[in-house]
């Protein structure tokens, strides 16, 4: 396209907010300058951002896809195919093109998203030499209908969702239940703002979920855990996937690491995992110390605790600034908090 657009990306519904902050962590921790331009039911649009669909596509949980902005109209067809007839088609240049359009929700749900796709497919074939392909064309002209209107944008990306179906806990060698799910892992680990070739650590790495999840990513690897059994079985499931991290047998009360970068872990709550007669709030502040002590200074710790364990109040007395904290039911007697708090320099 002849002149920068910004970038829309397409979210994954499942967590009202995971997915947004989850775009912010991983450009900042590719030190990607970028701008929020909206924020939408499962869209995001952001400026700026020089290679930010390439770091998206290669780490991120909840992006679906994204790609440049063609245009953004009210929901009303008048307006959606003026907005056609004002906007740069340049970037087709006689290249064969589609049309498809989603609905998130029930956003607009009078009108149907496969006429929709007819109007503005017949639109752009009129105003350019291109051609319809449906089946596969050389320029996917998407377009999502949400809460703030209709987008279309070219598909520049799309992440590989079956990758993280794939890795489902259960089909490792190692499994015990208690374990996240790897996408959910993976937003934990981008979280934790950690980049290539930085040290990560998951203090209570269990069967090794977020050390796959970060040795995946290119991060200098660190796990550590009380049970020996889940030191050989996180272990097995990293060989399981060619990967490496340092494992090491340990209590989390006192780390053996002089500095990393960042944390994302994931501790016991005290119900289906052992903590071994200690409270699960008395083991966390023990252990918020030490990770105050071996963070670097602007690192940050990506925490989940049942949402009683009040995870905020305990960091902040350790010393962490609280940067951020979702929410995320799991049933009726368990609401985890999760939690990204910073090392403040000084
Ligand atoms: C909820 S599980 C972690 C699950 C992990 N995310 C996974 O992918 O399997 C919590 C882990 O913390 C470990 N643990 C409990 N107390 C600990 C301590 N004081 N220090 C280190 N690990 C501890 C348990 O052995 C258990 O494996």
């Amino acid at each position: 396209m002849s002149r920068k657009r910004p970038i829309l990306l397409l979210l994954s519904g499942e967590h009202p907010s995971l997915p947004y902050s989850e775009v912010s962590a991983i450009l900042e921790s590719e030190r990607i300058e970028f701008r929020e331009l909206k924020r939408c039911d499962q869209v995001m649009v952001i400026e700026g951002g020089e290679r930010a669909g390439e770091h998206l596509e290669r780490r991120a949980a909840y992006v679906m896809e994204g790609g440049a902005l063609i245009l953004h109209s009210r929901p009303s067809v008048e307006e959606i195919l003026k907005a056609c007839g004002d906007a740069d088609w340049s970037f087709l240049r006689g290249r064969s093109f589609g049309v498809r359009i989603s609905r998130v929700k029930e956003h607009w749900r009078e009108f149907s998203s496969s006429e929709l796709e007819g109007l503005v497919g017949g639109s752009v074939k009129n105003m350019t030499d291109s051609r319809v392909d449906l089946e596969s064309p050389q320029v996917w002209i998407r377009g999502v209908i949400t809460d703030c209107g209709v987008f279309l944008y070219r598909r520049d990306f799309r992440t590989d969702r079956r990758a993280f179906a794939q890795r489902k806990p259960k089909t490792r060698p190692f499994f015990h239940p208690g374990v996240l799910e790897p996408k959910i892992a993976r937003a934990f680990v981008n979280l934790s703002r950690v980049r290539e070739g930085e040290a990560f650590l998951d203090p209570f790495c269990g069967t090794g979920g977020f050390l796959i999840e970060a040795a995946l990513l290119g991060l200098q690897t660190h796990g550590l855990d009380l049970d020996r059994r889940m030191i050989s079985g996180a272990a097995r499931n990293l060989r399981h996937y060619g990967l490496h991290a340092e494992l090491i047998l340990g209590d989390a009360r006192r780390l053996p690491f002089r500095r990393v970068d960042g944390i994302a872990t994931d501790p016991p709550y005290g119900r289906g995992t052992s903590t071994k007669g200690q409270s699960v709030k008395s083991i966390l502040s023990e252990f918020m110390g030490e990770a105050h002590e071996v963070i670097r200074d602007g690192g940050r710790m990506c925490i989940a605790a049942p949402q009683e364990v009040a995870i905020q109040e305990v960091a902040r007395k350790a010393g962490f600034r609280i940067h951020e904290v979702h929410t995320m039911r799991v049933h009726k007697s368990l609401t985890r908090s999760i939690v990204v708090v910073e090392r403040v320099a000084g």
